[in-house]
Parts: C-alpha cells; sequence; structure tokens
C-alpha cells in the first residue's frame, strides 16, 4: 500500500506476450486525464538505460543476483523520479509490471531466490501497488503473440515454453496469497471483452 499518497498505483502483471501492455494503456485511456502509464523495466529516464542492459543480449549475461540488482535499481529509479511524484500528485499511476515480476521471474523461475528478492525490495522499494490485475492465459498461446512482435528485446522470451509454465504458476500462486491485492484476468478473451471487465473491476474496487 502506498500509505499517505493521495493517488492510486495498480499494476498490470502476467508473462510474456499474455496481454498486459495492451490492457494498462486501455485502462490508461479510459481514466484520462488522471491516469499516468508506465512501465518496468524502465519508466523513467536512468530506468529506462538499465532496462537496455536487462532486456538485450544472452539470455546468461547477468548472474541471477547481478540481474536482481539491476532490476531492483531500475524500480527505485522508476520510485523516485515517476511513481511516487505523479501518486502525490493524486494521479492513477497504471504500470506494466513491477515487483511481482521479481518475485516470480527472478524470486521463483529464473532462480530460487525469493528470499533474497524479499529483502532488497524491503530495503530499497517498500510499496506495493494498491490493485494487480494478473493476466492470465495458457503460455503456448501467449509466446506466439509475444514472438510475432520480434521487438529485438528477446532476451527472457527466448527462454522457452517450459520457463513461461512456470511463470504462469508462479504469478497464481501469487495471486492466492494476496487474492485482496492481485486479481486475475482470463486473458484469453479478445482485447475490448477483457478491457470492459477490467474497468469494471477497477470501478467496483474504488467503490468498495
Ligand atoms: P505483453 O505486454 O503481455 O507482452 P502485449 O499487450 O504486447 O502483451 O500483446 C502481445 C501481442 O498480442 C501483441 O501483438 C498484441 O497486439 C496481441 N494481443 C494483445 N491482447 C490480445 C487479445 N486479447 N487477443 C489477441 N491478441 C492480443
Ligand atoms: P516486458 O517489457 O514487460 O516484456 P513483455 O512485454 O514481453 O512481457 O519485460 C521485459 C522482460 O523483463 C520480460 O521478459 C519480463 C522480465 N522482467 C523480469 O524478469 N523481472 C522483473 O522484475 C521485470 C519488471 C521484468
Amino acid at each position: 500500500m502506498v500509505g499517505a499518497s493521495a493517488g492510486r498505483f495498480i499494476s498490470f502483471e502476467g508473462i510474456d506476450g499474455s496481454g498486459k501492455s495492451t490492457q494498462a494503456r486501455r485502462l490508461a485511456e479510459a481514466l484520462e486525464p488522471t491516469a499516468l502509464l508506465t512501465r518496468e523495466p524502465g519508466g523513467a529516464p536512468g530506468a529506462e538505460e538499465i532496462r537496455r542492459l536487462l532486456v538485450e543480449g544472452a539470455p546468461a549475461r547477468w548472474s541471477p543476483e547481478t540481474e536482481i540488482l539491476l532490476f531492483t535499481a531500475a524500480r527505485r529509479d522508476h520510485l523516485e523520479k515517476t511513481i511516487r511524484p505523479a501518486l502525490d500528485q493524486g494521479r492513477v499511476v497504471i504500470t506494466d509490471r513491477f515487483a511481482d515480476s521479481t518475485r516470480v521471474y527472478q524470486g521463483a523461475a529464473r532462480a530460487a531466490l525469493r528470499p533474497l528478492v524479499d529483502r532488497l525490495h524491503d530495503l530499497m522499494i517498500g510499496i506495493e501497488p494498491d490493485l494487480t490485475f494478473l493476466i492470465d492465459m495458457d503460455p503456448e498461446a501467449a509466446l506466439a503473440r509475444g514472438l510475432a512482435r520480434q521487438s529485438g528485446e528477446d532476451r527472457f522470451e527466448t527462454l522457452g515454453l517450459a520457463f513461461q509454465r512456470d511463470l504462469r504458476a508462479g504469478f497464481l500462486e501469487l495471486a492466492q496469497s494476496a487474492p485482496e491485492r492481485i486479481h486475475v484476468i482470463d486473458g484469453t478473451r479478445d482485447a475490448d471483452s477483457i478491457a470492459e471487465d477490467i474497468l469494471n473491476q477497477y470501478h467496483a474496487w474504488c467503490a468498495a
């Protein structure tokens, strides 16, 4: 929770190609002009520089520990330069990925380093989104969508189908452990239906 901040902090999570970016953008458009759309890794100039170090190059470029430090450094910059100032202005901050991605990718799927991930989060980040939408879908279909983009940012996506299955299980486990915050969304539907569902859930959550 973001405590005394006036704004609302919302994250989108899920495996690669699940439709997170599409849905984060759709919600931001629906909540204009109060919404600020941002993403991780990145979301601030320095954090975007760190992003390039993380998403380009060979899969074994960084050790799992170094990778956690880089994601955490990028997140800290994002928090300081973009998220906190916007929340203080009362805006709805919508981020495409946040700390749940590190818990699942670095804490469980790529390496079993969850205790380290949690300690660094407590030391350096210390906040959770108020609300998280987990876009859940079959990794096979999601992987096909993701690879179709050919963005050059494929260091994580080339890790394969078995890896994406581990990720999906990891995200669903997190959702079970935090059911109030993490809303699981069926990502297999068409983009319009998903966007409508998410907007309805957002309004219901605001009213609760
Ligand atoms: P992510 O951010 O999770 O990687 P994207 O939103 O970038 O996912 O979507 C990945 C690809 O799938 C894009 O080409 C996008 O246009 C397409 N896509 C997104 N949502 C849907 C959907 N509900 N049905 C079919 N294709 C989709
Ligand atoms: P992203 O740009 O969201 O990729 P995609 O749109 O394909 O889902 O994120 C880039 C990659 O970084 C993605 O494979 C997930 C990975 N990642 C982590 O491993 N840990 C993290 O903490 C974050 C934020 C992302």
